[in-house]
C-alpha cells in the first residue's frame, strides 16, 4: 500500500483537539489512505510550521485557536464563505496554491438542519456574538433564507458593524441590538460568544426562551454550558456544539477527498467518549 496522504490539526494549545479521533473515524469508514495529526505551532511560528508540514508532504491542515486569521492571510486563494467569514480553519495545498476554506458555520447549519432536523428556511433567528466565531456562521445562515437575522452582542457597536457588512449582498432583514433590548420571538437562538469559557452566559431576557425555540451554544463538554440550562429552565429544547464540530470536520474531509462521510455514527461516538 502506498505510503497516507498527510494532514493535521494545527494550533497553540492542540493537545486537547478532538480533531484526530474525528478524522481516523471518517478515513476508516470511506477506505481513505490518510493520517491524521496533532500539529502544535509556537505562537510566533504559525507560517514557518505550515510551510514546513508543507514540505514534508502536508495536503491539508485544520486550523484552529488561534491561527484562523494568520491562515486567512497565508491562503493564495480563498472560497466565497472563507472570504465572507474572514478566517480560515480549513487549508489544502495543491502545488503552489494555497487553498483556505471556513466550513464552520456549514458545519452548524448542518447539524441544525440534518442532525436536529429544523430547516432554516423562513425562520427568525437570534445570534449572540459578533467576534469570529459568530461572523463565520453569518453567510451560510443567510444561504438558508431565513425570515431574519438578529444579531445581538455586549459591545452592541460590533453587531451593528456586523448586520451593515453582511446586508449589502443580502435581501434578508439583518438587524442589531444590545442583549437587553431583545424581545421578538425567535426560532432558533444561537450562542456564538466565548462567555462558556469562563461559564458565564450572555445577558439575555429568560422571556427569549420557550417550547418552540431550539437554542444552540457553540462550545461543548461533558455538561451542559451555563447557557443551555438557564435555556431548558425556560422550556427550549437545547443542543451543544459537539454536531458543529464533527460536521465542520466532515465537510473539510469532503475538500480535502472529495468524499462525504456518514457523520451519525462518529458524532454518537464522540458524544460517548465525552461523557466517559
Ligand atoms: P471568538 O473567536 O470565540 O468569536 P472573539 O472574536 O474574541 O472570540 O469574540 C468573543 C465574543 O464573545 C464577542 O462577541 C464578545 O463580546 P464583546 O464583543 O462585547 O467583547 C463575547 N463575549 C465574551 N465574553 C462574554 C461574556 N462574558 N458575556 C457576553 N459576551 C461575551
Amino acid at each position: 500500500m502506498t505510503s497516507p496522504d498527510r494532514y493535521a490539526v494545527i494550533g497553540n494549545p492542540i493537545a486537547h483537539s478532538k480533531s484526530p479521533e474525528i478524522h481516523a473515524r471518517f478515513a476508516a469508514q470511506t477506505g481513505q489512505n490518510l493520517s491524521y495529526e496533532r500539529l502544535l505551532a509556537p505562537l510566533d511560528g504559525f507560517a514557518a510550521t505550515v510551510r514546513e508540514f508543507v514540505a514534508h508532504g502536508g495536503r491539508g491542515l485544520n486550523v484552529t485557536v488561534p491561527f484562523k486569521l494568520e491562515a486567512f492571510e497565508m491562503a493564495t486563494a480563498l472560497t466565497k464563505r472563507a472570504d465572507a467569514a474572514g478566517a480560515v480553519n480549513t487549508l489544502r495545498f495543491d502545488g503552489d496554491v494555497i487553498l483556505g476554506d471556513n466550513t464552520d458555520g456549514i458545519g452548524l447549519v448542518n447539524d441544525i438542519v440534518a442532525n436536529a432536523g429544523v430547516p432554516l428556511a423562513g425562520k427568525r433567528i437570534l445570534l449572540l456574538g459578533a467576534g469570529g466565531a459568530a461572523r463565520g456562521v453569518i453567510l451560510p445562515f443567510l444561504e438558508q433564507s431565513p425570515a431574519a437575522l438578529t444579531i445581538a452582542n455586549r459591545t452592541v457597536g460590533k453587531a451593528f458593524e456586523l448586520a451593515q457588512r453582511f446586508s449589502g449582498g443580502s435581501h434578508i432583514a439583518i438587524d442589531a441590538c444590545a442583549f437587553g433590548e431583545l424581545k421578538d420571538r425567535f426560532d432558533l437562538i444561537v450562542n456564538g460568544t466565548s462567555a462558556g469559557l469562563s461559564d458565564d452566559m450572555p445577558a439575555v431576557p429568560a422571556s427569549l426562551f420557550h417550547p418552540g425555540v431550539l437554542v444552540i451554544d457553540m462550545v461543548y463538554g461533558k455538561e451542559p454550558t451555563r447557557f443551555m440550562q438557564f435555556a431548558a429552565q425556560h422550556g427550549a429544547a437545547t443542543r451543544d456544539g459537539l454536531g458543529m464540530l464533527v460536521e465542520q470536520a466532515a465537510e473539510s474531509f469532503f475538500v480535502w477527498r472529495g468524499v462525504r462521510p456518514d457523520t451519525a455514527p462518529v458524532l454518537a461516538a464522540l458524544r460517548a467518549l465525552l461523557q466517559a
